[in-house]
């Protein structure tokens, strides 16, 4: 892969000659699962989960409509920073990450959510004057939906920025990259002769909120590879934000795990897992939202427990890495990505990266 220099700081982007027209892509939202269904078998990884040692539930059946409302909330919470932080460099640096991306250049948001921060890159590329394909990816219908409503007012067809939803997984849209790209037709078929027949775009997955460190850093290093493995030919690059807050009070005031929107979102897995299950195999009010910081792998680990006890049966649901620079270089070096750039918050605990 080909990237600017890098010192072991910063986060590498890596572009090439993008030649996906903004004109050819839908505003609509694509369904990107097989069947309709997302490939991830939820109630399978719910019972794979229950019977590791110890036990956890899988954290993607959190988001479901409430669960994002309830995360939603908290965003908005005046203790729950990263939202914040994340505003902050945007508004701050926006025209510069922007800079980084190539008119024409495919935009693709993994775990969108409420979209309430694409806006201010999306205007910066329009500003810019480089037309651009942007696709939201998250999970559920409805709230993507209306996520994406709002940010189509803001980027009628008329402008240079086309907006567009996916409706899938991260593991859906490995699968409908190489549409994307043209390697492959729709019904599944290789369309001429592989890779090298098409003409890719240039890719770039924008993963903000923290999100790449809602799963073990091997495990993030390994999907981000995939990416990069799916795009095949066609350059890629991610710019992801990560939280670096390491601040135990603050940490503590941000994931309030006895009232409020976090504990409210951690409750609704449990209620979910029991939809899912088809029965009501945890008792929502037996459970406590119990968490701590795993200072081994720099993650908080957030679950369920039935009692404050050690004796008490402990389920994790939830990890938030806390991962510095260096961690994040190890996520890329691990991914096969340069990290080139970083852009943080004034406290510096907050980055958002390209690689
Ligand atoms: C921490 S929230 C971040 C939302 C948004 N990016 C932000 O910065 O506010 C994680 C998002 O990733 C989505 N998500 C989680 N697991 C996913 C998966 N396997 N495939 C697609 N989206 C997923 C969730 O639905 C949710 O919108």
């Amino acid at each position: 892969m080909a990237a600017s220099p890098s010192s072991s700081a910063r986060w590498g982007f890596i572009y090439f000659h993008p030649t996906h027209t903004a004109a050819s892509l839908s505003f609509d939202t694509i369904f990107i699962q097989d069947n309709n269904e997302t490939t991830i078998d939820l109630r399978a990884s719910i019972i794979h989960g229950l019977q590791r040692d110890p036990p956890e539930l899988p954290s993607v059946i959190m988001w479901d409509a409430a669960g994002l409302s309830h995360y939603e909330a908290l965003c908005h919470h005046p203790a729950y920073y990263l939202r914040r932080a994340e505003v902050e460099i945007l508004s701050q640096h926006a025209a510069c990450v922007a800079q980084t991306i190539p008119a024409h250049a495919v935009i693709i948001e993994l775990g969108c959510g409420s979209l309430t921060k694409t806006g201010l890159l999306l205007s910066a590329l329009a500003a810019q004057g480089k037309p651009i394909a942007y696709y939201a990816l998250d999970l559920v219908a409805s709230t993507l939906a209306a996520s994406l409503r709002s940010l189509c007012t803001a980027f009628p067809a008329e402008g240079p920025v086309q907006v567009a939803g996916l409706l899938g997984s991260y593991e859906d849209c490995l699968g409908w990259i190489p549409e994307l790209c043209g390697i492959r037709g729709t019904g599944g078929d290789i369309v001429g002769d592989g890779p090298a027949a098409a003409t890719p775009p240039s890719i770039h997955f924008l993963w903000m909120g923290n999100t790449i460190a809602n799963m073990e850093l091997v495990k993030a290093a390994s999907l981000l590879a995939s990416f990069r493995q799916a795009c095949a030919a066609v350059p890629c690059a991610f710019v992801v934000g990560v939280d670096g807050c390491r601040d135990e009070e603050r940490l503590a005031a941000a994931y309030d795990m006895s009232q409020g929107p976090f504990y409210a979102f951690m409750r609704n897995g449990l209620v979910t897992a029991n939809r899912l299950l088809g029965a009501e195999v945890f008792e929502p009010d037996l459970w406590l939202v119990q968490g701590s910081f795993d200072a081994k792998t720099k993650m908080m680990r957030f679950g369920h427990q039935t009692d404050e006890s050690v004796t008490g049966t402990w389920i994790q649901q939830l990890v938030s890495g806390k991962w510095t620079a260096n961690d994040v270089q190890e996520v890329a070096d691990l991914a096969g990505f340069v990290l080139s750039k970083i852009w943080a918050d004034e406290a510096g605990s907050y980055g958002k990266s390209s690689q």
